[in-house]
């Protein structure tokens, strides 16, 4: 059995965002507190006790709190037996200073990203004798261990995702393969799986078959349209250039390939999909796609 909790959905800044006036955050300040979100990350077991969260994000703290099946089991222990980091934005990394406190969980990363934590010395507070640093590659499936050892019943393929380098690195490094990683996540005695994509720039054919025929896709929702942020006057970039596929061209470019269950993860702010209601909605939900609740729990 392949389970899921869905911590966070937003992208970064969460909705809603510190600094926005957007349409969206004023709703989600008042009118509509359903529509807070916090920045996403997924945490999936394969036997309940032991979770490996995908990304950590900087909502972390907020996320555990909320989830009961997270909470330590004694004085000092905890459920999380492992972070898998997707790429090194913010948004995926921050929440591993929450993990201080002396608890031992194995980390993994592709060596890009490895090396954008060891260039920031304050992710040394997690200690590497209690949180080891493992490099993943595309490619190569590996099983995720329990801090002592123990195989976790996980089997999890990471693949190249069309993708970036992260922001705060953009002018002094240059993008390569493996900044960016889609991840094929199999419960190894039931053979079920997911397809984690939260950041993907491109459709290409070598992702698509990762795709093709899955269960279930967690699939970048960052903006509704490309030019989306520029319109709205709130950044001169468009979703291309931040790494991010717009749903505009998401939902045609996935239809097709068979996927059992599609749910956008890693939604901003900006995106009018996130209004129950708007025809941005309509159309993600006509054609079979979820825009997910922070909390959402499958189980495959
Ligand atoms: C992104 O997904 O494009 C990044 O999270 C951007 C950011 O760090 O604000
Ligand atoms: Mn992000
Ligand atoms: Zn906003």
């Amino acid at each position: 059995m392949l389970s899921i909790i869905v911590l966070g959905t937003a992208a970064g800044g969460g909705v809603p965002q510190w600094n926005c006036g957007c349409d969206n955050c004023r709703a989600a300040r008042t009118s509509h507190a359903e529509l807070r979100a916090t920045q996403a990350s997924i945490a999936v077991s394969a036997d309940r006790a032991h979770w490996f969260l995908i990304n950590a994000s900087p909502d972390l703290r907020q996320q555990l709190t909320q989830t009961p099946t997270l909470h330590p089991r004694a004085l000092r222990h905890s459920p999380i037996a492992g972070v898998i980091l997707s790429n090194g934005e913010v948004d995926a990394i921050a929440g591993l200073l929450n993990l201080r406190e002396g608890t031992a969980f194995n980390l993994y990363g592709h060596q890009r990203v490895l090396d954008l934590l060891a260039d920031n010395s304050i992710f040394n507070v997690l200690k590497p004798a209690l949180v080891p640093r493992i490099a993943i590659t595309h490619d190569a499936a590996f099983e995720p261990r329990l801090p002592d050892g123990t195989p976790s019943g996980l089997e999890i393929l990471p693949f190249i995702a069309p993708g970036k380098a992260a922001l705060f690195v953009e002018e002094t490094s240059a993008n390569e393969a493996g900044d960016t990683l889609g991840f094929v996540i199999r419960d190894r005695a039931s053979g079920e799986s997911l397809v984690f994509l939260a950041a993907c720039a491109a459709l290409t054919p070598e992702v698509e078959t990762y795709l093709r025929g899955a269960k279930l896709v967690f699939f970048d929702g960052t903006l509704f349209t490309d030019d989306e942020m520029i319109r709205l006057g709130l950044s001169a970039k468009t979703g291309q250039r931040m790494g991010h596929m717009a749903m505009s061209a998401a939902i045609p470019a996935l239809d097709g390939l068979g996927i059992e269950r599609k749910i956008f993860l890693h939604i901003n702010n900006s995106n009018p999909a996130l209004l129950p209601g708007s025809p941005e909605r309509q159309a993600v939900e006509q054609a079979g796609w979820q825009i997910p609740a922070d909390g959402m729990e499958i189980t495959l």
